[in-house]
């Protein structure tokens, strides 16, 4: 397909996989860690330096139509999440960080076998593969952790606030084990999973595209003004803090001690935005300027109370997953499985990020012999996680297609990796011709 779409061969290749949280949602943009893993569906770019300062774009898949741009001043549009500017933020992150201002030229085919809009991170991949095509055309180096620091930062140019779990795990990853990703600094810690069960992805067939709908960004807007508003009441400097995560190391205490501050300094009933100005003693112009995102100005309610207490409460479970992970007592299956729907629990009920697909889907495969089962990236559709005992798998593979797909008429194509066990994979790579 590239000799015939760009009359040439491709000088080199570069893969960038999708990933799976496992546990830890919506807290990475809070400063909080995470506990992902590589899956093996990845992005795949062919690429072929060109001389001509011109981008070359396509894709094997024909809903992807073809893009080219020679504008060395890069504009990503915010308004519709188009494919290639997945791509384009990649490029562009990396040229800003060189200070280059002439368009890197390259001729690109990109292939792909992560399911769009499933949360398992297909546009991160994208923004990360391309990250390092351009890397690699220019010649220049960095480290995984520079590189994946530059894509989290340069996806936000697609208008949405994601935290850095996706690229870091993209970049970080290696074969065989879950990695504990903490930031500010980024760090990806290994994470030994139970070998004796097998952790099952499971596709709700709900797509949901983050950056066409301001869901995810009221969720990131809604933590940062919790986030402000437990810092007033703790007399600590307000207007620097951006997210929960800062507040609890200001006060240098617990994540448990956090839950509490969080009952006495919040309401559970909404916030309004007048409210909200009224606690900060900020007027709402201010508040839409300096706090809020373009997306998110009239947002009428803010759920100050719940978001606050997700968070915090989904940090500890990670800690907690860790900690069993490593002291593998003998009931660990049981155990790593409970805090796993506590998490959906928890974002179902306080962080409200699920949909009734999902927590159907969850439903069944905890009733099929899952030790516990979630939703699994943004949410309001997409996928689950599900941990099953080794010797349940067959069974529980079984049952599950039979109650969730065969009955509802859902689709369990092969290409759209409905439901299919998964090991943690490798992080990305560039492969050059020999
Ligand atoms: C998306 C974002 C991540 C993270 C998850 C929710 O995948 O890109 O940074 O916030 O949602 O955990």
């Amino acid at each position: 397909m590239f000799k015939s779409k760009f009359g040439s061969i491709p000088k080199f290749y570069v893969r960038a996989p999708g990933r799976v949280n496992i546990i830890g949602e919506h807290i990475d943009y809070c400063g909080y860690s995470v506990l992902p893993m590589a899956v093996e569906q990845d992005m795949l770019i062919a690429v072929e330096p060109v001389k001509t300062h011109t981008l070359q774009l396509a894709n094997t898949n024909p809903l992807y139509p073809d893009f080219s741009t020679s504008d060395s001043n890069i504009q990503i549009d915010k308004t519709k999440p188009l494919w290639h500017n997945y791509f384009l933020c990649g490029l562009k992150g990396i040229q800003e960080h060189f200070g280059l201002n002439k368009l890197t030229g390259m001729n690109c085919l990109v292939d792909g076998t992560i399911p769009p809009s499933s949360g398992l991170s297909s546009s991160s991949a994208l923004v990360c593969c391309a990250g390092l095509v351009t890397l690699t055309v220019l010649g220049m180096h960095l480290s995984k952790v520079e590189l994946a620091e530059i894509c989290a930062k340069s996806e936000r140019y697609i208008g949405t606030e994601g935290g850095g779990m996706d690229q870091s795990i993209s970049f970080l990853a290696e074969e065989g084990t879950a990695k504990l990703i903490e930031f500010s600094p980024l760090k990806a810690t290994d994470v030994k999973l139970p070998s004796e069960a097998v952790f099952v992805i499971a596709n709700s067939c709900m797509e949901m595209n983050k950056a066409a709908t301001s869901h995810f960004n009221i969720r990131v807007m809604e933590c940062r003004l919790a986030a402000k508003l437990l810092a007033k009441y703790k007399s600590l400097q307000w207007d620097k803090v951006l997210r929960l995560e800062e507040v609890q190391a200001n006060l240098g205490v617990s994540l448990e001690e956090m839950l509490l501050i969080t009952e006495d300094a919040l309401h559970p009933e909404p916030y309004s935005p007048e409210e909200v100005c009224r606690c900060l003693e900020i007027s709402l112009q201010e508040l839409r300027t300096q706090i809020l995102s373009p997306n998110t100005q009239d947002v009428p309610i803010f759920k100050l109370y719940q978001r606050a207490k997700h968070v915090y409460s989904e940090a500890a479970r990670v800690l907690q997953f860790k900690k069993i992970c490593e002291e593998a007592p003998d009931n660990m299956v049981q155990l790593l499985g409970e805090l796993m729907t506590q998490s959906h629990v928890s974002c179902r009920d306080m962080y409200e990020c699920s949909c009734p697909e999902l927590d159907q889907l969850v439903d069944i495969c905890r009733k099929f012999g899952a030790q516990g089962s979630r939703l699994t990236g943004a949410g309001w559709g997409g996928c689950t996680v599900s941990i099953v005992p080794a010797d349940k798998l067959p069974s529980f593979l079984a049952n599950v297609r039979e109650a969730y797909y065969q009955k509802n008429n859902r689709s369990l194509a092969p290409e759209k990796q409905s439901l299919f066990a998964t090991k943690p994979g490798g992080g990305a790579l560039v492969f050059l011709e020999a």
